[in-house]
């Protein structure tokens, strides 16, 4: 029998081809790194879905009402939360988790670095076109948060996991952290190698990138590093583009960032080897967070779009096919 790794691609290329359009999460499970926690408020992320993206409470009368995609696999209803949220202020309350483990963003509670809870992001902080059609990113100011302390299936330990974000390349600051990925359940700084989070933006106390700046770099908890050590890497560029990719992967003694412009189809691999010294074997807890550290450290900004979580170390090729968008392109526009 042949089990080889191009056998198994050829074998999901062909199934994806016969799908009207694949979402990223059904090119990572073609993959066989499946996502364990799919985040966006502007677009189904498999292309089956069509259950509540987000959720908006507004400040009229504190009703809350549940977003979803037009149709299945499809761009958010804009229009519903327009409608909902007309002449009154409406904030995200719940960003939903798309694959079934209920792994949803809500409120970020207080940390060991921060008070809280966080500010909740406004509903319209972030409005762009996707595939021509009109949707709302969540805007994180300084003071925002969201977070899942209780999530499942989500690696743990030194296990093997991928993330990739979609953010505004354009909004960032140098605080930290705007962070969305693996962090502590307990809202608590527990030490090197408790987090692995895609983070982006100027941070300068630990590891950069080349140039000024901003960077995707990952917070592993006490260090933000661009993949070689806590040092300049030298792979590992200014981000310049309006919207980007942004990637963290890691398995036992190899991780691994990459990014690229999320509208080009193309993606680079700003770092690929061994962890920074002390942080082998890795430690994550499994929470994830969205807009601040592992310890509720509340003071940066960012745009987030979407976002996920898988199980295993996605290859090169999965993540390639996610931002080529297989046909049609996925079309992010301001
Ligand atoms: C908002 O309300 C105004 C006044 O009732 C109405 O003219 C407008 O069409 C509404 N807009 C939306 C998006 O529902």
């Amino acid at each position: 029998m042949p089990t080889s790794t191009s056998y198994r691609l050829a074998i999901g290329l062909a199934a994806m081809s016969s799908l009207a359009a694949a979402g990223p999460c059904d090119i990572y499970g073609h993959g066989d790194t499946p996502c364990v926690a799919a985040h966006s408020s502007t677009r189904a992320l498999y292309d089956a879905y069509s259950g509540p993206l987000y959720q908006v409470s507004r400040a009229s009368d504190g009703t809350t009402a549940d977003i979803s995609p037009v149709s299945a696999g499809s761009v958010a209803d804009a229009a519903a939360q327009d409608s909902f949220c007309n002449g009154t202020d409406c904030s995200v309350t719940i960003i939903y988790d798309q694959t079934g483990n209920a792994n949803h963003l809500t409120q970020a509670p207080a940390g060991s670095a921060a008070g809280g809870p966080d500010k909740l992001a406004s509903a319209t902080g972030a409005p762009i076109t996707l595939n021509g059609k009109k949707a709302y990113g969540i805007k994180i100011e300084p003071g925002m948060g969201y977070r899942c302390n209780t999530a499942v299936k989500t690696a743990t330990g030194d296990g093997a996991e991928g993330m990739y974000a979609v953010l505004d390349g354009t909004d960032y600051n140098g605080q930290c952290c705007f962070d969305y990925g693996n962090a502590e359940t307990n809202s608590a700084d527990n030490g090197n190698a408790h987090m692995e989070a895609i983070y982006f933006g100027l941070g300068t106390g630990y590891g950069t990138g080349t140039g000024s700046g901003p960077w995707i770099m990952a917070d592993i908890e006490n260090g933000i590093s661009a993949g070689n050590q806590f040092d300049v890497t030298s792979t590992n560029p200014s981000i310049t583009s309006r919207f980007v990719t942004a990637v963290v992967k890691g398995e036992p003694n190899q991780w691994s960032i990459r990014g690229g412009d999320a509208t080009t189809g193309s993606l680079g691999t700003y770092w690929s080897g061994e962890y920074p010294t002390g942080y082998s074997p890795m430690k994550k807890e499994g929470a994830i967070i969205l807009g601040i550290g592992g310890d509720n450290s509340n003071w940066a900004q960012g745009t987030f779009y979407e976002g996920v979580m898988t199980s295993g170390y996605p290859s090169d090729n999965t993540e390639n096919s996610i931002v080529t968008g297989m046909p049609p392109l996925v079309k992010f526009a301001a």
